[in-house]
């Protein structure tokens, strides 16, 4: 199979991008046995953080994101590193700095292309690649949207969560049109739910209306053991393997290959 790679993308803060992602990698390499990278495009560095915790700080600086891409834009050959998280699960880290190498991306010739380098190097040892993008639309998540087959969209029960999605819908729309970008909406998931808030409810159905087909059936309902399984550096799965939590990311991944599968035969006619 080809590599897919994935890119997560909500510029509203908070809505589980990073909890799903780490997740979502731990449940494609169990229940698939596929492995999987993650790569940590957000200069909070909350998925170095979650799958490292205190080892983060031993982690040398050459095996980070940011040095990645300062060898990039200076057209060196790429050298990656990806840290083992999980069987089967490997992370490129990032740090706090990437937020400074951000600054430079933005005035850097091809600057929307250079996760593509990236990413052609890591589909020679990985099936999936999934990347953790910050909350905004800037050069980071339009490098990841440029690099993607697909992207997915975590949302919590806000009101104003479709006026987000709208935008986000406009961004990809320019990305295709003007760069070539072929990237395709893979779904979009409600995450953070509680099932005793009238207003949760509301804001799935709407939604629901709203995007069809693209909702995923799997919605991830409030948890505790999900933040205190990233406080601990483990999946949920092993954390709290009989929590919600667990059972919603299980669904998750399901639903998630399930789609990239079928999205795939549609693209291919077979
Ligand atoms: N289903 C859930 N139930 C309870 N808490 C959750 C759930 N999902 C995520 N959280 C918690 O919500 C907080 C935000 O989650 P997370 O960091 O994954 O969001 P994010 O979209 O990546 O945020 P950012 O936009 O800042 O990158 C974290 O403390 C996380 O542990
Ligand atoms: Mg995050």
């Amino acid at each position: 199979m080809k590599t897919i790679t994935t890119a997560c993308v909500n510029h509203k803060g908070g809505v589980a991008k990073t909890t799903s992602l780490l997740n979502l990698a731990a449940g494609i390499a169990r229940l698939h046995g596929k492995k999987v990278c993650i790569i940590d495009a957000d200069p909070q560095a909350n998925t170095t953080m979650a799958a490292f915790g205190e080892e983060m700080a031993s982690l040398s600086t050459e095996v980070l994101l940011e040095s990645v891409l300062q060898d990039c834009m200076q057209d060196k050959p790429l050298d990656l590193k990806p840290q083992k998280w999980l069987e089967k699960v490997d992370i490129l880290p990032a740090s706090l700095d990437l937020a400074a190498t951000e600054v430079v991306m933005n005035t850097t010739p091809g600057r929307e292309f250079l996760f593509r380098e990236i990413i052609k190097v890591l589909v020679e040892n990985y099936e999936y690649i999934l990347i953790d993008c910050p909350p905004s639309l800037g050069i980071i998540t339009q490098n990841a949207l440029m690099a993607s087959d697909f992207v997915i969209i975590p949302t919590d029960g806000n009101y104003f969560a479709m006026k987000g999605i709208e935008k986000i819908h406009y961004i990809i729309s320019l990305l295709r049109r003007k760069l070539g970008a072929q990237v395709r909406i893979l779904g979009y998931f409600m995450t953070r739910f509680n099932a005793k808030r009238k207003l949760d409810a509301d804001i799935r159905e709407s939604l629901k209306e709203a995007l069809g087909e693209g909702m995923f059936e799997t919605t991830i309902r409030n948890n505790v053991a999900l933040g205190e399984a990233q406080y601990n550096a483990q999946s949920i799965f092993d954390y709290a393997p009989s929590s919600n939590g667990a059972e919603d990311y299980r669904k998750l991944t399901e639903e998630f290959v399930g789609r990239v599968k079928r999205m795939n035969k549609q693209n291919t006619g077979k």
